[in-house]
């Protein structure tokens, strides 16, 4: 079994990243499409002959679906998403949900705190974790701090180590790095309680 992700620089509304998961079987899955519609395209296009299976929808904020009715047109896909996402489509996924893809499946991990509505989506070989708004390469979305905060210590910390992240702005020193390095470089990551937590989400103000 083997995912490949393409991350795409889509720009938009502010460093937007989108992706393309690819699978040996030709299985196809767009994350956020946003921002330049026509990167989206292109990215679909060299895929070659591929099985659209999935659009996958990080949580309800416009800057992350702007592309969503087009690349509909020439990618034929279900929309998965959160069932408070505005957009709700026609799957919607709760935590732990199970979408089959490839020879494995993605997950749906909900991680309140950004939004009510935020989702983050693993491939099933923990190669591949995708973020949206949630956690950032050295930094988190504007959130709520207890739900976020439970959401990081929950459900994304006892994640593998390896398992890469990829976020939906390119807002890090680097575009895309792992979890572990991650825990080691992200001051959100290493807060040992709520309090502190709180006081390191002042600086993102
Ligand atoms: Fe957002």
């Amino acid at each position: 079994m083997a995912f490949r992700v393409r991350q795409l620089k889509v720009g938009g509304y502010d460093h937007n990243f989108s992706y393309l998961i690819l699978a040996d079987n030709g299985d196809a899955a767009l994350v956020d499409p946003t921002g330049d519609c026509e990167v989206i395209r292109r990215a679909v296009a060299e895929a070659g002959e591929i099985n659209p299976r999935y659009i996958l929808l990080t949580h309800g904020h416009q800057d992350h679906c702007e592309c969503l009715g087009e690349v509909r047109s020439y990618f034929s896909a279900q929309v998965a998403s959160h069932p408070m996402h505005p957009l709700s489509g026609k799957i919607t996924v709760g935590n732990g949900s199970r979408l089959p893809f490839g020879d494995g499946a993605i997950i749906a991990i909900s991680t309140p705190g950004h939004t009510r509505d935020s989702i983050c989506y693993l491939l099933s070989d923990n190669s591949a974790l995708f973020t949206g708004d949630t956690l950032f390469i050295g930094c988190v979305g504007f959130c709520r701090s207890k739900e976020m905060y439970d959401s990081l210590m929950n459900r994304l910390l006892p994640l593998p180590d390896s398992v890469v992240i990829y976020s939906g702005h390119d807002y890090g020193t680097v575009p895309f790095r792992t979890l572990g390095e991650e825990k080691q470089e992200n001051p959100y990551l290493n807060c040992p309680t709520l309090e502190a937590f709180r006081q390191q989400l002042r600086k993102l103000e």
